[in-house]
């Protein structure tokens, strides 16, 4: 099963959820049952209510493209196109060392920062940034991606953001110089193997530094992604402001990505359960006014989608709760005329959001 975005639902495949249509006029409600084959009908029916996209059954094999709605496919095939070159010149020469490569990363951080800038929508709805296919190239695109959004969210200028998007578009690069068997290992790591792969940070900015492809912010940025807050992370044991901002940032971004990611010796984490975790390691392993600035920007139920209370219940997200993400303002399928803050709301206060379910929300 796969969520595939409305823009790319095709006749003939198979709802794997139930897609609830609901009317807030005439509080009249259909649904589209798991099972339906969808109908060039029922895909515009879809649209004009304005749904995201379904949950379609798949064989696991078979990727379908994710992007969250700022940015458009294009971009984001053009950014994997450009890393992809970068990461092959890891172990050329100096002679063989293209610079255009390197200024087309470049570019293509500046059209991620021009797209999230101008996006009307507040958040990033993070929940639909997944790409299931080629991991490390993918990687580097939604790390890029989330850590822009962060230095959105704490008021960074212009440049700043440019080269903060290209040092998470490339803050991996260094893994060019661990063996594939041990990057692929479908399993955990021996110790041994994860000593090796514990070089790469350093790996890469020595690389940024032996050709002069950038400058210091941004090697430091790629040196310090896997160092944590409290001074357990690698390869300095560097802790709160010794640890530069670009690195402080992807690292946020880094484990937010590698955890939603689905990986093949583990299933994804959900954005809710993703975020919590985050939250939870918020003055450890994470910088406290960063984890903040992420919380504004993301939101893994953006407004309109419908999800499932723990106590059974269905509702449909009317407004995000600043810093709150998983506690956003609700209404109630069965009373949809009143709204519930589920941050406030006392009441509610042992109620949580258990699953998303598929909604149209708008006029049958
Ligand atoms: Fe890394």
């Amino acid at each position: 099963m796969t969520f595939v975005p409305i823009d790319q639902l095709e006749e003939g495949m198979t709802l794997d959820r139930d897609v609830y249509l609901y009317d807030y006029k005439t509080c009249k409600m259909a649904m589209l049952r798991s099972g339906q084959i969808l109908t060039r009908s029922y895909i515009n029916k879809l649209d004009e209510l304005d749904v995201l996209g379904a949950y379609i059954h798949t064989d696991e094999k078979k990727e379908f493209f994710k992007a969250s709605s700022p940015i458009k496919r294009e971009l984001k095939e053009e950014a994997i196109t450009s890393v992809q070159r970068v990461f092959e010149m890891f172990d050329k020469t100096a002679q063989n060392i293209n610079i255009n490569c390197i200024n087309q990363t470049m570019e293509v951080s500046k059209k991620l920062v021009n797209a999230l800038k101008n996006n009307r929508e507040a958040n990033l709805s993070i929940a639909n940034l997944k790409l299931y296919d080629d991991y490390t190239y993918n990687h580097s695109f939604g790390v890029s991606v989330l850590s822009i959004a962060i230095g959105l969210s704490l008021g960074l200028k212009t440049n700043d953001l440019y080269e903060l998007g290209f040092c998470a578009l490339l803050h991996d690069i260094g893994k060019m110089s661990v063996p594939i068997e041990i990057i692929a290992k479908p399993a955990r790591l021996t110790g041994e193997e994860f000593q090796i792969v514990k070089q790469h940070p350093a790996k890469g900015a020595e690389f940024f530094l032996k050709h002069r492809l950038a400058n210091k912010r941004i090697c430091a940025g790629v040196l310090t992604h896997h160092e944590k807050f409290d001074g357990s992370g690698y390869p300095n044991g560097l802790s709160g402001e010794q640890i530069p901002l670009f690195g402080r940032i992807i690292s946020i971004a880094d484990v937010y990505d590698a955890l939603t990611s689905v990986r093949p010796y583990r299933n994804p984490s959900t954005p809710a359960e993703t975020i919590e975790y985050i939250m939870g390691s918020s003055g450890n392993a994470f910088d406290v006014s960063i984890v903040e600035a992420f919380l504004k920007k993301v939101s893994p139920y953006p407004i309109g989608s419908c999800v499932k209370l723990s106590n059974g219940e269905i509702a449909i997200i009317a407004e995000q709760n600043e810093c709150h993400p998983l506690r956003p303002v609700i209404r109630l399928f069965n009373y949809p005329e009143k709204t519930l803050d589920l941050y406030r709301e006392r009441d509610f206060q042992n109620i949580v959001i258990d699953d998303v379910c598929n909604i149209a929300a708008g006029q049958l």
